[in-house]
């Protein structure tokens, strides 16, 4: 079946068939599309398109198809056009010609626009509960190992001591902003743009607050012609997407190393890990590399539909269709990978100790040395050479900062004073950092604290969408 032909002669060439159908990836809007039509179909009865005993019918046809059509063989062997096509065709066999009124002032193009909207709106709200899901594993791993330290890099070269919670908290903050950029998203995604007709406003003067109230959504579109052209609600989707992803890619980075035998402060567990075929010894971290690979596929889905967009003319094109599979894949990638990141983070344990070891080898404490200096009246550029000599003194004599003593300090240097020994142990020059953002044991307290706070808070509000 299709939804034109009137106007054409000649057949359609098969091959132009195949290679325009959709119904093969757009059936995933099937539920959106009755839910739509559903309310259009009521907005058609107010404007006594349809007759009350119609609607009833259609509305009743409408609620067997959604049945009919969880059983994914629904689809076994149709050949229509699009899932807009599809529904129609099946509403058809269930009321007959009655069906036929349902494009009555209305266009593929504005149902299209409405069902990524409905898909995507809920897709928000998936993006959402995962990102909580993750946000919340993180601060049951950083409440395990509450005074935990490791090193915290710069240019991946140990660089100054950070307690566990903080490092797990930067994460938070990170999926916090994500959160924010996916309801800012949902905003604008939430917008009705029912009776724009094909581009220039429907014939009929449908009541399009009704239909914004029935289907949920908080707005009406403004403009037809932008409504019918627009997708940029989708590549404010797609950003979000791409910068969880961007996010989970780095934790998926840094863990990859961290558990690594070179380093050795987590281990993951033996059911986000596989083995090698060849190589009995081998335990490969392959849930956190399958989520970094992802990340580039995703990352790829927002370009395409922005380069897919950007020479269109006003308003709608078939070009369009193509925004489709691309958003479907990058969204389940990353509501995978979301989902993936919080198993992982449940099964990994810290090895407190590996990670002390690896700061108290290094001289990750040298900026407390120098500035107890600077606050001992030294200046910070002195401080600075001075420290950096005892470094290197160090490295060359093979000393590591616990081989050093108030005395030995105090001879190497006249501006150390013996007490400052004791910034040679990590958690010394952490007290110094109790700032807000900073990594001391107090403020990293109250932001974990905080932190749990904001959560529950975010998921509270959540929950009243
Ligand atoms: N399958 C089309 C899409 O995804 C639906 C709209 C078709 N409109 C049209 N005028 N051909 O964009």
């Amino acid at each position: 079946m299709k939804l034109w032909g009137g106007r054409f002669e000649g057949e359609a060439s098969t091959f132009f068939e195949k290679f325009s159908n959709s119904l093969h990836f757009d059936r995933k809007l099937v539920f959106e599309d009755i839910e739509g039509s559903r309310a259009f179909a009521q907005a058609l009865l107010r404007e006594r398109v349809l007759t009350p005993d119609e609607c009833r019918r259609i509305l009743e046809a409408f609620s067997e198809i959604a049945d009919e059509a969880q059983d994914p063989r629904y689809f076994d062997g149709a050949e229509d056009e699009d899932i807009h096509t599809f529904v129609i065709r099946k509403l058809g066999e269930k009321v007959g010609p009655v069906a036929e009124k349902m494009h009555t002032g209305r266009s593929r193009n504005e149902q299209v626009s409405l069902d990524l909207r409905l898909y995507l709106r809920s897709a928000a709200d998936t993006l959402l509960d995962r990102l909580g899901d993750l946000m919340s594993e993180l601060l049951a791993l950083a409440r395990k190992y509450p005074d935990a330290v490791i090193p915290g890099f710069t240019h991946l070269r140990r660089a100054q001591p950070v307690l566990w919670p903080h490092y797990l908290l930067a994460f938070f903050e990170m999926f916090a902003r994500d959160c924010e950029r996916v309801r800012q998203a949902r905003e604008r995604i939430d917008v009705m743009p029912l009776g724009s007709g094909a581009l220039a406003g429907s014939g009929f003067p449908f009541d399009r607050e009704a239909l914004a109230q029935e289907l949920g959504f908080r707005a009406i579109s403004r403009n037809s012609m932008d409504a019918s052209g627009d997708r940029d609600f989708a590549l404010d989707f797609l950003y979000g997407c791409s910068v969880i992803m961007l996010h989970l890619s780095r934790l998926a980075e840094d863990w990859i190393l961290y558990s690594s035998e070179e380093f050795n402060w987590i281990t993951l567990g033996d059911g986000v890990t596989s083995g090698s075929s060849l190589m009995p010894q081998k335990k490969n971290p392959d849930s956190l590399e399958l989520i970094r690979g992802k990340s580039g596929r995703v990352f790829g889905s927002l370009t395409s539909l922005f380069v897919t967009i950007k020479g269109l003319p006003m308003t709608y094109n078939r070009d369009l269709q193509e925004d489709k599979e691309t958003l479907f894949e990058a969204f389940d990638h990353t509501s995978e990978s979301l989902a993936m990141a919080k198993i992982v983070a449940q099964s990994a344990t810290l090895n407190p100790g590996k990670a002390l070891a690896a700061v108290e080898e290094s001289w990750a404490v040298a900026t407390d040395l120098a500035e107890e200096l600077a606050r001992n009246g030294v200046s910070f550029h002195r401080a600075h050479q001075i420290v950096g000599r005892l470094v290197l003194e160090s490295l060359k004599a093979g000393k590591k900062p616990g081989d050093w003593t108030g005395d030995t300090l105090a001879a190497f240097a006249p501006e150390f004073k013996p007490e400052m020994a004791r910034l040679l142990a990590p958690s010394e020059g952490m007290e110094m950092r109790e700032l807000p953002g900073g990594t001391g044991a107090q403020a990293v307290r109250r932001a974990l604290e905080e932190a749990e706070q904001r959560l529950k808070q975010m998921r509270e509000s959540s929950g009243e969408r």
